[in-house]
């Protein structure tokens, strides 16, 4: 009996921990593609993206601390996202630029 209770929430939870971040991640590309619009500028296959203002995001394969940073202050002529994207959308289209551009 208990055994199938630990079986039934190995299940549960394994359906529903990749589901969530799979939902930051489609909100992070939908914010790459329009709010944030980083697409203007960045280069990155799985958006789709094909521009040369910015890096290409597949070329420097950003960690997630480094996106934000850029997404947060700006950098150069990029500019801070504060103000424009919640500080969740922000978290949201790191955690999508970090994978996406390392596949
Ligand atoms: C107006 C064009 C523009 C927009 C919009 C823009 N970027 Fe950038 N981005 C740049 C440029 C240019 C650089 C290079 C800046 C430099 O190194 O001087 C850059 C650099 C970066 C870097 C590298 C930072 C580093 O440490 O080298 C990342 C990551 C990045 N952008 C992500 C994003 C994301 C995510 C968005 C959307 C929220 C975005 N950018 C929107 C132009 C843009």
């Amino acid at each position: 009996m208990k055994i199938r209770i630990i079986i039934l929430i190995i299940l549960v939870f394994s359906f529903f921990s990749p589901l969530k971040s799979d939902e930051i991640f489609v909100k992070g590309k939908e914010i790459f593609l329009n709010a944030g619009n980083c697409a203007t500028c960045h280069s990155l296959k799985d958006a789709g993206s094909v521009t040369n203002i910015g890096p290409n995001l597949n070329e420097i394969r950003p960690d997630m601390g480094r996106i934000k940073n850029a997404v947060v202050n700006g950098i150069g002529v990029m500019p801070s996202a504060l103000g424009i994207l919640t500080e969740e959308e922000i978290d949201a289209v790191s955690y999508y630029v970090s994978i996406s551009s390392n596949e």
